[in-house]
């Protein structure tokens, strides 16, 4: 990342929130389940699927944590109406994983067994490493009582991942494996890009081997052409594994792969809560000094032909 726009990163927090929303909307579908159901049908129409979250990670009550569960209920409903290929991400911490552990079980267990009934699936977000242990740790108990249309997300800038697969290769586990966002310490996780690439590559061969069923969530060529490898390496069937991206990063790309006859899963969030998700959005684009520019000076000019 250029020096400016790592400059302007460090500053986004203290970029108005209206001027935030502006630029991120490219990574979110909008506040409502309408919205992200309109998106997932036209990603469908492109042959490519989806798995919808409903941003809540800055809930603060059981209460909201419950209305989140509760706004899952409405999200599969509106799947089976409108006959969509989507699944759903769940973050533990809008589940209220920080407030009360049995509570973020009860309601992640009751749309799990929601999905079961649909015949759908729920994929357990990581966060950062202060919620890992737990975050594994539920998903375990889900799966040993029998559960077993849930998958987790394991982050290859942990040191302890490939630790993590060994340990749980019994369960032969459904993993979406991504790079990680969170900051962590130099400590528990590599702060080396080309290490966090080698680490995704030995964790992505350690899963493939364990016979896991993997998302391969990046947008890294050199790591997608790397997944593509390796799932070749191990004679996987395209219905074997998937390719995973975020709404609004390299769609041109995730054309690309669903053209060379690989799947692909977008991942499309949605909700009131929107601020906490666009800023590490943000954050990631290695062109966010252009874009603050460009609505800077969208400001500014005067409107024409009616449009701005
Ligand atoms: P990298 O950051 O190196 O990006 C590669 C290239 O992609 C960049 O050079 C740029 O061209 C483009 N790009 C990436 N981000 C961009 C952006 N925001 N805007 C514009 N261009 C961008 N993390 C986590 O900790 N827990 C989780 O549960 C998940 N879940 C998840 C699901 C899915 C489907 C994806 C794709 C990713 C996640 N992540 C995540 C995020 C992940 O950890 C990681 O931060 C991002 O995917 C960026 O890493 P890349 O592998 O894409 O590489």
């Amino acid at each position: 990342m250029a020096l400016l726009d790592r400059a302007i990163v460090r500053t986004l927090p203290a970029v108005p929130k209206p001027i935030v929303r502006r630029i991120s909307e490219r990574y979110i579908a909008g506040t409502r389940v309408e919205d992200a159901c309109r998106v997932v049908k036209r990603l469908n129409g492109e042959g490519k699927m989806a798995t919808v979250d409903v941003l809540g990670e800055e809930i603060t009550t059981p209460e909201e944590a419950r209305h989140i569960g509760y706004e899952y209920e409405n999200v599969f409903r509106t799947f089976g109406e409108q006959h969509l290929d989507a699944n759903v991400s769940v973050k533990l911490t809008g589940l209220g994983l920080k407030l009360d552990h049995a509570l973020c079980r009860e309601i992640l267990e009751r749309l799990v067994r929601q999905a079961a009934e649909r015949g759908n699936f729920v994929r357990i977000d990581m966060e950062d490493s202060s919620c890992t242990d737990e975050t594994l740790q539920l998903y375990r108990e889900l799966r040993e009582a029998g559960l077993g249309n849930v998958g987790v997300v394991l982050q290859a800038y942990l040191r302890r991942t490939l630790e993590d697969i060994e340990s749980l290769s019994d369960l032969r586990p459904n993993v979406r494996l991504c790079k990680g966002i969170y900051v962590e310490p130099e400590e528990i996780a590599y702060q080396d890009f080309d290490e966090v690439r080698e680490n995704f590559g030995s964790a992505l061969d350690a899963l493939l081997a364990a016979g896991s069923y993997v998302g391969i969530a990046t947008h890294d060529e050199w790591l997608i052409e790397e997944g593509g490898r390796l799932v070749r390496k191990h004679g996987r069937s395209p219905a074997e594994y998937e390719f995973q991206m975020l709404l609004g990063v390299r769609p041109e790309r995730g054309t690309r792969l669903v053209g060379e006859g690989h799947r692909l899963r977008i991942y499309v969030p949605y909700g009131e809560q929107w601020y906490a998700y666009s800023l590490r959005r943000l954050q990631e684009n290695p062109k966010i000094a252009g874009y603050i520019a460009a609505d800077t000076i969208s400001r500014f000019l005067p409107v024409r032909n009616g449009r701005s």
